[in-house]
């Protein structure tokens, strides 16, 4: 793989200042975001009274704990438009995401918002080995869905040549990254997964492609996937994190040269990690939930939004920012399988233990009177699909999340292709318990 690390000439001097700084002008920003919120939001004013602060209250970073929280049940209470700062006809841009149940979430920027964002996820792009000139294959859906659009505007930004290619048609996907020839891909760990078995069906050998870096992200992705997919297709893979709610992608991203956890661009967003259930921001380097307060967004300005994610955030190393761990899963994704709390991506990582399985995968969750029951669907590589070596597979996984995880699953070992594909975010829990 081709060293991509950025100079450090080429970032954002606010990306290496020394920390004070940052500190200094996250104070700063702070201070005019809780107020913009306060004036300009009737949620926020309310919530900010029935706590009985004010924006002036703050005078450190640490004063933000005396602010109240938003969760996305806030979001849905103000749909469409409540939570907007600015006047309609300010707004450039409105973006949703579907969610899984009721009504969707709308998140609404401002024109200069969209140049923020563009030139935070430029900085995501700079972060995974990008250079001006070269060729991006965005793969992210477009639409109402911010992972296309987002990375479309900042690559442009950034000076790349954008294909806009979207999700789906996997087979144009394979056609167009061999005749394009692009140097970097945007897509989901998922379907980037989809897309190589698709090269393997035509008979095209992964490794030749042109493509240098893959930035992977809007779901969560092991480092067991990392070594896969760098291995498939002799590329760097990259993890890049962010949400809707806060900008959409470009909230944090993996330095090329670390691969250690993403930087958060903690100019514009400021995290805090706290206990999911008294809501204290919990002790330097533990786990939690993250939680953001936009630092510079005009139109939907966001206040200690609670993500759902769990991660921890770490001292900064190839920038001066703070990194978060890869995130591990929702607090919703979270399953409880008889009193043992598991995530999708324990159980994705055991599957990568296991030679003749493929990685595609989903966990089917029943009831059989009071006791739960986690099935396993995950499927044989070409070369282990006899019912022989099969059995083996499902013995050998069925052992490992046994011994790991410490629940006892049901390992449904299909033929090549019988897990659905995604061609965005995968959906690896299907829950019957009703
Ligand atoms: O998924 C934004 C995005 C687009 C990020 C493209 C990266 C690339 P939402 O649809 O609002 O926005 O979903 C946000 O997806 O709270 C996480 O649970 C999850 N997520 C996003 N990135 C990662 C990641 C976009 N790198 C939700 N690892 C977030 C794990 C991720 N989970």
């Amino acid at each position: 793989m081709v060293d991509l690390a950025p100079q450090r000439f080429e970032l954002d001097p606010i990306e290496i200042a020394p920390i004070e700084v940052i500190r200094e002008l996250q104070l700063h920003r702070l201070k005019w975001s809780l107020r913009h919120a306060y004036e300009n939001v009737a949620h926020y004013r309310q919530a900010f009274d029935a706590k009985g602060v004010k924006p002036d209250d703050l005078h450190s970073l640490d004063d933000l704990r005396h602010f109240p929280f938003t969760a996305k049940a806030d979001l849905r209470a103000n749909y469409p438009f409540g939570m907007f700062a600015v006047p309609q006809a300010q707004l450039a841009r409105i973006h949703a995401s579907s969610g899984t149940t009721g009504k969707p979430t709308v998140v609404g920027y401002t024109k200069r918002d969209l140049a923020t964002w563009a030139q935070v996820v430029g900085r995501c792009i700079r972060a995974s080995g990008g250079r001006p000139g070269m060729k991006l294959h965005n793969a992210y859906g477009y639409g109402l869905f911010t992972g296309g659009l987002g990375y479309h505007d900042g690559a442009t930004d950034f000076g790349l040549t954008v294909v806009p290619v979207s999700g789906g048609m996997t087979e144009r996907q394979v056609q167009l990254i061999t005749e394009f020839e692009p140097d970097l891909i945007t897509v989901t760990p998922s379907y980037l997964l989809a897309i190589l078995d698709e090269f393997r069906r035509q008979g095209r050998d992964p490794t030749k492609t042109s493509l240098k870096v893959a930035i992977l992200g809007a779901e969560p992705w092991t480092d067991a996937m990392r070594a896969e997919i760098e291995a498939a297709f002799g590329m760097h893979a990259v993890d890049t994190y962010g949400l809707s709610e806060v900008i959409g992608p470009g909230v944090a991203n993996e330095c090329i040269e670390t691969k250690d956890g993403a930087t958060i661009w903690e100019d514009h967003f400021y995290p805090e990690v706290i206990d999911p259930a008294s809501g204290d921001p919990v002790g330097e380097g533990e786990l939690g939930e993250l939680v953001f307060t936009s630092l510079t967004k005009e139109a939907m300005p966001v206040v200690r939004y609670r993500t759902r994610d769990l991660t921890r955030l770490m001292p900064g190393t190839a920038r001066t920012m703070r990194r978060m761990q890869r995130v591990t899963g929702r607090s919703d994704d979270m399953m409880i399988v008889r009193g043992v709390n598991v995530f999708p991506t324990q159980v994705e990582e055991q599957i990568f233990k296991v030679k003749g399985l493929a990685p595609h995968y989903q966990i089917v969750l029943t009831r059989n009177g009071r006791m739960d029951e986690m099935e396993v669907l995950v499927e044989a590589t070409r070369e282990a699909a006899d019912e022989a070596a099969r059995n083996v597979s499902a013995a050998e996984l069925g052992h490992h999340i046994k011994g790991l995880i410490g629940v006892t699953a049901r390992i449904n070992v299909g033929a090549p292709g019988a897990v659905p594909r995604s061609e965005g975010k995968a959906k690896r829990v299907i829950d019957k318990r009703g």
